[in-house]
């Protein structure tokens, strides 16, 4: 039988305990926090370090829990923020076994014991912050701005209000990573499927009524890597922070192609 092992890195050996409570802390006060940390430049197998915070002393989000850490316990800690309210898609990570935005999560909402990893099936920069330049990459490849062909309104391009409702649910995406890296067919193929953010920011310039290129657009996704990996397991619509639902523009854009060759 075949014998398959794991990396010598992707073993995660058990780090440091930082800031334990006193022992007659009062109950409920302090909360624990177990932190995936990974330094390439070490050599060292990455490590989960376990953290106590005072929640008195610190707002009530996840992602203020890591910043309490950071300035109180462990400034060497590396994750990646921005705006602290669910906009800028920085501080995505996997938490309590499930991707979400570290600055919507409130405390309340993760379990007892606050497990706290990067994104997963992608290469860590340090700590928390994965490697998305591939991610990016694929983004790029659907070039996601307005392509016309007719000559530039003196003003604006104009759309009707129906048209610009078609944009609801794409446009909303922020691109933090979190459904395409809850995908299955992403995580074995992502090196040629494009995975599901990129996939609904593609349909979302496909279903721009100003967009005059997408027949083109169309011609670029037909191919049975790029698009035809998506089989429909759902992993991204129940990841989307967000609340959007890619598997439905997924769908959309698969039948756009049917439609298309009739
Ligand atoms: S529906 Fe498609 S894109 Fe979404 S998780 Fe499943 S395979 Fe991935
Ligand atoms: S669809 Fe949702 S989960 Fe995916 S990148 Fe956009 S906001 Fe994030
Ligand atoms: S910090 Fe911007 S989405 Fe969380």
């Amino acid at each position: 039988m075949v014998q398959f092992t794991l990396p010598r890195n992707s073993k995660v050996k058990k780090g440091k305990a930082w800031n334990p409570p006193p022992k007659d802390a009062e109950k409920g006060r302090w909360r624990e926090y177990r932190v995936y940390r990974f330094d390439p430049e070490t050599g060292e197998n990455p490590q989960l370090d376990t953290y106590w915070v005072d929640m008195r002393d610190c707002g009530p989000m996840v992602l203020d829990a890591l910043i309490w850490i950071k300035n109180n316990i462990d400034p060497t800690l590396t994750f990646r923020r921005s705006c602290r309210e669910g906009v800028c898609g920085s501080c995505s990570m996997n938490i309590g076994g499930t991707n979400t935005l570290a600055c919507t999560l409130h405390v309340d909402d993760a379990p007892n014991v606050v497990a706290v990893y990067p994104l997963p099936h992608m290469p860590v920069v340090k700590d928390l912050v994965p490697d998305l330049t591939h991610f990016y990459a694929q983004l790029r490849s659907i070039e996601p701005w307005l392509k016309t062909d007719s000559p530039t309104p003196q003003k604006e391009w104009q759309q009707s209000r129906e048209d610009r409702e078609k944009l609801d649910g794409l446009y909303e995406c922020i691109l933090c990573a979190c459904c395409s890296t809850a995908c299955p067919s992403y995580w074995w193929n992502s090196d040629r499927y494009l995975g599901p953010a990129i996939l609904l920011q593609a349909s979302r310039w496909i279903d721009d009524s100003r967009d005059e290129r997408t027949g083109d657009r169309l011609d670029q996704l037909e191919d049975p890597f790029r698009l035809y990996r998506c089989h429909t397991i759902l992993n991204c619509t129940k990841a989307c922070p967000k609340g959007l639902n890619p598997a439905r523009a997924i769908a959309g854009l698969k039948r756009q192609l049917v439609e298309r060759s009739e």
